[in-house]
């Protein structure tokens, strides 16, 4: 079992737990006052479990999804904790996706102004990065996480049992933000390098899950307050959010792996990079794609991404290029050259 610890923006205190076990690595008296929240999906699968660990606690089940990940799931949440009598010395117990852990996360940051939450992320996205870093949050307005706050839990229970039942589109999800880690991160890109025909078996997933929150917590451990060094986990989300903003059709971690593919095209163009070590990440984002997925015209992407708030300042595009193993840099295009790019190279990689 791995443990790491972090703090958060007010100083608050994480411990991950980590490996085969973990889920159970909660003292028998944290299940006093505790409340469960999941998904629907997730009981299916574990609710028989999650009965056994918690047997007197409440257990609330949201529909699942992010088409759920609402104030009206946060207020029913907030209900049934309230309803149920959950005191300030309570603990909300998150088992679940990002979803379940954002919306449990907000709850457990708003229930008499902040109640003690504990994360048990159960997709490979949740462990290897929503379940790390404090940020909560429900969707508004259309707006993807409009109303959150931060909230450290005060751990996070990292089980390897629960990637078994993932169906492979849930493992690309993750597997996005893992190939963009190891474009961050010299020793995790060889090892994905030479596993590339393993990314989808959980028994190699368990394996790396461990130097993936140690990546995250590193960033968010450097930089809680989310100033330049988290712009590192921009890496490939500038053009893919762009296309997941224009087109919605695909996985958020299909979109990362292609925005992957354009920045390194970028980074060729921009930079004085590796061509042979970019070639070779194209082909790790390839191997987690599996297929060539159907963009529409990056053309009108572009425009997204000149108008996230995160990227688009004075007419230009924030670019996190990969350029050699380990490194990445901060491109600043002006925007009507990178429509042009963008057009150009979905010309040739497509
Ligand atoms: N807080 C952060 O820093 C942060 C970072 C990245 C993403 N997010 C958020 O995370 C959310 C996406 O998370 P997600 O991809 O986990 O989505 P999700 O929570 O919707 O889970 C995906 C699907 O997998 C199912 N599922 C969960 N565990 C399972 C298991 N063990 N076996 C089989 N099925 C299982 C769920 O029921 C759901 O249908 C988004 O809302 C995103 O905004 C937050
Ligand atoms: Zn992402």
């Amino acid at each position: 079992m791995i443990t790491f610890r972090i703090s958060g923006r007010f100083s608050e205190k994480s411990e991950i737990i980590c490996g085969v076990g973990a889920f159970d690595a909660l003292p028998p008296r944290a299940a006093e006052g505790a409340f469960v929240f999941t998904d629907e999906n997730v009981q299916s699968l574990y609710g028989e479990t999650i009965r056994s660990r918690f047997p007197d606690a409440p257990v609330y089940a949201m529909r699942a999804g992010e088409a759920y990940k609402t104030p009206e799931t946060l207020f029913a949440l907030l209900g049934e904790m309230a309803r149920a009598g959950v005191r300030r010395t309570g603990r909300l117990i998150c088992i679940g996706g990002g979803v379940v852990g954002d919306i449990g996360g907000l709850a457990s940051a708003l229930y008499m102004r902040g109640i003690e939450c504990v994360q048990v992320p159960t997709t490979l996205l949740a462990q290897v990065d929503s379940s790390v870093g404090g940020k909560t949050a429900v969707d508004f307005c259309g707006v993807k996480n409009l109303i959150g706050a931060f909230k450290q839990p005060a751990k996070v229970l990292v089980d390897p049992v629960f990637l078994k039942t993932l169906p492979d589109r849930e493992v690309r999800c993750g597997l996005g933000e893992i190939v963009k880690h190891a474009a961050l991160d010299a020793a995790l890109f060889d090892k994905l390098s030479a596993n590339r025909e393993k990314l989808f078996d959980p028994d190699f997933l368990a394996g790396i899950v461990p130097e993936n929150i140690a990546i995250k917590s590193e960033v968010v451990k450097a930089d809680p307050h989310e100033k330049d060094l988290r712009k590192c986990l921009n890496l490939g989300h500038t053009t893919g959010h762009a296309f997941e903003l224009l087109d919605g059709k695909l996985s958020h971690g299909e979109y990362v792996l292609t925005g992957i593919l354009f920045e390194a095209e970028l980074a060729k163009r921009y930079t004085d990079c590796d061509e042979a070590y970019l070639e070779a990440l194209k082909a790790l984002a390839r191997s987690a794609l599996g297929r060539t997925p159907a963009l529409p015209p990056a053309r009108e992407a572009a425009e997204f991404a000149r108008l996230d708030k995160k990227n688009g300042a004075g007419g230009r595009v924030t670019v996190t290029a990969p350029v050699e193993k380990g490194e990445y840099v901060l491109l600043d295009i002006p925007y009507e050259e990178y429509v042009r790019a963008l057009a150009e190279i979905q010309e040739k990689l497509c």
